[in-house]
């Protein structure tokens, strides 16, 4: 309504209204080697795209006299309560998709202007306590990229406890960097990598492994430091470990095969994050949203997060209905943040939220629990 109402004065939006529209300018107004980092995939990026093709295979069907005029798309999890089922993905480096350099707190800003959370990568330009400082009333979610040195690892946690972040999300995917030809092409991706370290040179275990030398006296030698905490394959076995470090909601994202997500919930986790890190990893994956209904059958009640290839309120409503919790968003906010900075990032946020909004209102599905995979058929 506001873009139309603005739009009888002679105003346009100064922001591009499809994703289509934004990745290009945005990917213009960015470094080369920011750019290459935030588009590229895993080999020839057939998962990367395969995630987004896959939303095309499913279509809404409408429903009729239901008189949706009023919508309810709010949704609690983990306590939370949500305006909608919709967060953004942890982008680490995402801070250098801002022209400042610091967009992780332009990320939790955006999050405290909309109520869409951020989870908040361990790959941070600036350190986990001040992004939780800018959160206002919004909830907001750390990931974790577990260090080897366990001592870390707690650290890590603890102070995203300390700081007011609600739930501690633990990526399994990516403890090694996947096949990345755009990456490898421009060998910059270990110095990108380099100027997010902040929550790894904050950290109190993390100076005391540096034995003595502060990281910025010796920036070579934390790097160093940081990328041997790096680069640690969990197991099953860690997973008591893990449990037993926190009590906020333990989510394990990357979990995309059933007999997996039933283990996890063994374990005692709170939530699984279905995702294939947005085709980033391994390529010749399967789309992560035909992974999302086996995942969700096996979660059996546990709230299930998605993400991967998600541009459009639609995508987010056709994931909703095949069962996620909440649907989270990666290169949108990179691209939303690169282009137009906080207000940029703001646009796109709200864009999704009023075009979900709006489908639902138009295919006569007024609350979250009317999307069932009753609401979609199978159109390839
Ligand atoms: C990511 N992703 C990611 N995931 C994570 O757990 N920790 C991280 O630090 C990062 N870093 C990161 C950087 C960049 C540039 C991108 C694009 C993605 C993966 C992210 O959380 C999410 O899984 C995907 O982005 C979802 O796919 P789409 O929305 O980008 O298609």
């Amino acid at each position: 309504n506001e873009i139309y109402l603005d739009g009888l004065s002679g105003v346009v939006p100064p922001f591009p209204m499809t994703y289509d529209d934004l990745e290009p300018l945005a990917q213009a107004a960015m470094p080369a080697s920011v750019r290459s980092y935030v588009a590229g995939g895993a080999g020839d990026e057939r998962t990367q795209r395969a995630n987004v093709d896959a939303f095309e295979r499913w279509g809404l069907v409408p429903r009729m006299l239901v008189g949706a005029k009023e919508r309810d798309l709010s949704v609690d999890l983990f306590g939370m309560r949500l305006p909608a089922p919709l967060f953004m993905a942890p982008v680490g480096v995402i801070g250098l998709c801002a022209q400042d350099g610091h967009g992780d707190l332009a990320v939790a800003r955006a999050a405290a202007r909309t109520g869409v959370p951020m989870v908040a990568s361990t790959l941070s330009v600036d350190p986990l306590e001040q992004v939780a400082a800018e959160f206002g009333d919004t909830p907001g979610l750390f990931q974790l990229y577990t260090p080897t040195d366990r001592g870390l690892a707690e650290s890590l946690v603890h102070r995203a406890e300390q700081a007011g972040f609600q739930g501690i999300v633990v990526t399994l995917d990516t403890w090694i960097t996947g096949w990345r030809p755009r990456d490898l092409a421009t060998s910059n991706f270990p110095q990108l990598r380099g100027h997010c370290l902040a929550n790894y040179t904050s950290d109190p275990v993390f100076r005391a492994l540096l034995g003595g030398r502060s990281p910025e006296e010796d920036p070579q030698a934390a790097v160093a430091l940081w990328a041997g905490v790096f680069g640690n394959p969990l197991t099953w076995d860690d997973l008591p470990w893990l449990r037993s470090i926190t009590d906020l909601p333990l989510i394990l994202k990357g979990l995309c095969h059933p007999e997996d997500v039933r283990r996890a919930k063994d374990a005692g986790v709170d939530g699984v994050y279905c995702s294939n890190h947005g085709g980033r990893q391994a390529n010749g994956g399967l789309p992560a949203l035909d992974a999302l209904p086996g995942v969700v059958e096996a979660a059996d009640g546990l709230p299930v997060l998605f993400d991967s290839g998600v541009r459009t309120g639609a995508d987010v409503v056709k994931a909703v209905a095949l069962g996620a919790t909440a649907v989270g968003v990666g290169r949108p906010c990179a691209y939303g943040l690169a282009h137009g900075g906080e207000a940029g990032l703001v646009h796109v946020l709200r864009a999704l939220l009023a075009e979900t909004d709006l489908i639902m209102a138009v295919d006569g599905y007024p609350t979250l629990a009317d999307l069932t995979p009753e609401a979609l058929r199978r159109v390839l």
